[in-house]
């Protein structure tokens, strides 16, 4: 399919690098296609970024039937613009849009428009340290019939953002608190898929969280309240008398690629990865002991983000003094590394545009 592409009368003005916040400033150019039964995707457009006309009816708007993704671009030292794994994503967006009853894209031909849209709009990839291009690709029904259905038709978008860090703070650890009675999902939910409904369940927690000054939630189990899962934005690895422990993929956790990448990252390094169910009790008894060494979060957004205190139930765990801890950093490095071309990729993660 021909991706056709409408030339933007006015281009806006690029955003000072040195203080960018995460996702609000948007580029001049986005990617769009259309489903519908006859047709089935089509109508593969780039053209100016701008807002979009819905009917109120539209399915979307009422039963969430929605998927999205998250990667991003980067420019090497050299100018070269590269994707970090993104086939991964869009394979991770079919396995969203099958939960969500979402017609399949052709992940070859998505890869292709993203390279596309982000080789025109290369001007707008930040080069600062710890900044970088966002890439949201979404999927939405848009049926304008509000009867509980899987909708007949579908818009895709992929837009692109100029970001810096997602916490504000950087990489100065955050603090979070674990929730006791709200729950993300349970076992047969959408925990896995990554769809709006799930990230709309979870605000009443984070907002709570925020009133009480901590920065995001970490979820337990949906079922028992006793296993830890994922954070509100990213997953979570604990560093636990020198071995690296993070919750196993159950069905209710989101199968991050970030998280993937540093478990084959330290892999590689030597280090014992544990993916297993990792209860809370076992973590303050650890704590007590003196065995947490330190915990992060890992996200495409989020990167590898220091989480410098846990509160659990009124108690605080206070983990490497409230600061980044040694492996956080190398694996940060690395990553950052060689994601911006820094450092060498034995993995073949790095797709060049
Ligand atoms: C990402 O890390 O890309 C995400 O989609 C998480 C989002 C909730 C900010």
């Amino acid at each position: 399919m021909d991706i056709k592409f409408v030339k933007a009368k006015t281009l806006k003005e690029k955003p000072d690098q040195s203080n960018l916040p995460f996702g609000r400033i948007f580029t001049d150019y986005m990617f769009t296609m259309d489903y519908d039964p006859e047709n089935g995707w089509h109508n593969a457009t780039i053209e100016p970024y701008g807002p979009i006309s819905l009917d109120p009816s539209a399915c979307v708007f009422h039963y969430a039937q929605e998927v999205f993704e998250g990667t991003k671009a980067y420019k090497t030292p050299d100018g070269h613009v590269q994707l970090f794994r993104p086939q991964e994503n869009f394979a991770r967006l079919n396995r969203s849009a099958k939960r969500l009853c979402i017609p399949p894209i052709d992940e070859d031909f998505a890869l292709e428009a993203l390279k596309q849209l982000v080789e025109i709009e290369k001007d707008w990839i930040p080069t600062a340290p710890g900044t970088s291009l966002y890439i949201r690709p979404f999927i939405f029904a848009t049926e304008n019939y509000i009867g509980v259905h899987v909708s007949s038709t579908y818009k895709f978008f992929i837009i692109l953002c100029p970001v810096g860090s997602y916490y504000e703070d950087g990489l100065k650890p955050a603090v979070m608190h674990i929730e006791q009675v709200y729950a993300r999902t349970v076992a047969g939910g959408t925990g896995e898929a990554k769809c709006g409904g799930n990230y709309a369940g979870s605000l009443a927690a984070t907002e709570k969280a925020n009133e009480e000054g901590y920065e995001e939630t970490l979820w337990l189990d949906g079922a028992t309240r006793k296993n830890i899962e994922e954070v509100g934005s990213c997953n979570i690895m604990f560093k636990i008398d020198g071995k690296f422990v993070t919750p196993k993929l159950t069905g209710t956790i989101l199968p991050g690629i970030t998280r993937k990448s540093i478990i084959q990252l330290l892999k590689s390094w030597g280090e014992t990865v544990e993916e297993r169910v990792l209860p809370i009790q076992e973590l303050l008894d650890d704590y007590h002991a003196g065995k947490v060494e330190e915990v992060f979060g890992m996200g495409t957004a989020a990167v590898v983000a220091p989480i410098g205190k846990l509160n659990y139930a009124g108690e605080d765990m206070v983990f490497n003094n409230d600061e980044i801890g040694p492996s956080a950093q190398k694996i940060y490095d690395t990553l950052v590394g060689i994601q911006h071309g820094t450092v060498e990729d034995p993995f073949n993660w790095v797709v060049k545009v």
